[in-house]
């Protein structure tokens, strides 16, 4: 059986299944241990041991943690390690994230850590460079780990997170309680532990943080639909008023440089609902961990520094997990290790459920007493006739989307044409409908576009005056390949204003709505089309 884990890219935290990654914290904690009693013999089976290996960093945002610790862990694998001075680069000539990476994988680098403010980079790169190692012949398709997008994810720290939680949970998955207090709402270390927690049987979270710093709406719907009950309060005072106080607290830094004016100039007000001080020690529970992502700042920490000496620090030890952690990673993607993993869960298949539907039209034959036809329609004798289109949107609205419609079937260029008609049964009710004569079909393909833009809709195929078949189009699972489409977050690396070229791609969301496939953010149907 192939090891799973080989060239495997890292964008969110889900990329890794559940059982993946307890697999990866066994090992990590194994090599923990072998670091601490110097058994070299151990050390040696992770160790990639191969100075071609190239490992390569690629920080545009600041970094001493993430940078340093896998730096440090691709020291131990004794592999080429190279760093992109950022500043002096041609990504100052406007040259694509694509190029740039591209150029790099050419060189013979296999592992890319990768940190920037476009959210979704690293999906991108991967898709990317998929096509640059076919047509060049790479022997081996370079990996791309995220090590911070913007607001998006932070999946590594994540990664030592959890480990760090487990160690202190005397390595039960069972259950976690824990108080995420801070900047919520920039602080993506925080949005990794949406799906992160998921390694937990019962997740409890509360989530402490003014207003102004709340945890997205999203990232909120999400950690109720995984099943973990959530509390939200405005500040550390108002939490410890009650008595149900979390063991494990996570503590996140007020991210200045992400701010807009108006919050910068309440900054002192808001760190102090987020700040630990010294009169709260009495109200914790026993055995209480505080942790922290780091940094910390030096004028203004959220844990003090009185409480490093105390019991509470937790946040030390997690830094240093750090670089165990990514050692782990990295053997796992050189397919050091990880032959001996056999996994049971299913792999993630795409979501491919029926989403246009044949209406039975078999024993219907023509009533001309009863059948009422819309409004502006005589009913034509050969072709299709697209109804219920935009149903109760305005008529400006309608008009807009059969003009989508009619561009991406290509159906401009022949007779027939559009109507805004209202319903038979509520004249208030409006509608939209397509009529060409001489369309006989649509290909399978068409009807797949047809649901993209117009979910809910029916088409009809008439053939000498009867329909002899009939679609009504639902939701589709995924939407991708039009140029319209567009994901509205601006830091999205598909987002038209970045120029990256990553075409806009969605998946549809338990609740019906349309998550960006690089950066997450959640659309209503409507909202995905500029
Ligand atoms: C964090 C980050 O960059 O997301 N730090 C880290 O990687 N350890 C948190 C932060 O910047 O506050």
């Amino acid at each position: 059986m192939a090891n799973v884990f080989v060239s495997r890219s890292l964008a969110v935290i889900d990329d890794l299944t559940i059982e993946e990654r307890v697999y990866l914290f066994e090992q990590t904690r194994a090599l923990k241990k072998a670091i601490a009693t110097q058994d070299e013999q151990t050390l040696r089976h992770f160790r990639i041991n191969d100075s071609d290996f190239g490992i390569y960093e690629v920080f545009l945002e600041d970094s001493t943690r993430t940078k340093e610790s896998f730096r440090n862990a691709a020291k131990f694998h004794r592999a080429k390690v190279s760093d992109l001075a950022a500043e002096s680069s041609s990504f100052n000539k406007g040259e694509s994230y694509a190029d740039t990476f591209n150029t790099l994988a050419g060189y013979g680098n296999s592992v890319f850590i990768v940190r920037s403010k476009l959210e979704g980079v690293c999906r991108w790169l991967e898709d990317e460079a998929v096509e640059f190692a076919r047509r060049n012949s790479l022997w081996r398709k370079p990996a791309f780990i995220n090590a911070g997008d913007g607001k998006h994810e932070h999946p590594t720290q994540e990664l030592l997170d959890e480990f760090t939680f487990l160690e202190d949970n005397a390595w039960s998955t069972e259950s976690i309680h824990l108080a995420l207090v801070g900047d919520l709402y920039h602080g993506r270390t925080v949005h990794s532990k949406v799906d992160g927690l998921r390694i937990f049987k019962n997740v409890k979270v509360d989530l402490i943080a003014p207003v102004e710093l709340a945890m997205p709406e999203s990232y909120v719907t999400k950690m109720k639909e995984n099943k973990y009950s959530v509390r939200i309060f405005n500040s550390i005072e108002e939490y410890l008023k009650q008595h149900d106080i979390a063991p494990k607290w996570y503590f996140t830094r007020p991210q200045l440089e992400r701010m807009g004016e108006r919050i910068l100039a309440r900054q002192e007000e808001l760190r102090q609902t987020v700040t630990f001080c010294k009169e709260f020690v009495s109200k914790l529970p026993q055995g209480t961990k505080f942790y922290h992502p780091l940094p910390r700042h030096r004028v203004h920490p959220t844990i003090p520094t009185f409480l490093d000496d105390t019991e509470l620090n937790g946040w030390e030890r997690q830094s240093i997990n750090g670089m165990y952690v990514r050692i782990v990673l990295l053997a796992l993607i050189a397919g050091k290790i990880g032959d001996d993993f056999i996994p049971t869960e299913p792999v993630k298949v795409r979501n491919d459920e029926e989403y246009i539907i044949k209406v039975d039209t078999r024993n219907k034959k023509p009533d001309p007493a009863k059948d009422q036809y819309s409004e502006g329609v005589r009913p034509i004798r050969d072709g299709i006739v697209i109804d219920h289109i935009g149903r109760k949107d305005d008529p400006a609205t309608i008009r807009k989307q059969m003009a989508q419609i009619t561009k991406v079937l290509k159906l401009d260029d022949c007779r027939g044409g559009e109507w805004v008609s209202t319903s038979t049964q509520d004249t208030a009710i409006y509608k939209g409908i397509i009529f060409r004569p001489q369309v006989k079909e649509l290909c399978r393909k068409d009807l797949k576009r047809l649901a993209a833009v117009a979910a809910g809709c029916t088409l009809n195929i008439i053939s000498e005056g009867q329909v002899i078949a009939k679609y009504r189009t639902h939701l589709p699972p995924r939407i991708y390949n039009f140029d319209d489409l567009s994901c509205n977050n601006e830091a999205c690396i598909s987002h038209p204003a970045q120029s990256e070229g990553a075409p806009a791609k969605f998946i549809r969301t338990p609740d019906n709505r349309y998550a960006c496939e690089y950066c997450g953010r959640l659309h209503t149907y409507k909202e995905i089309w500029t």
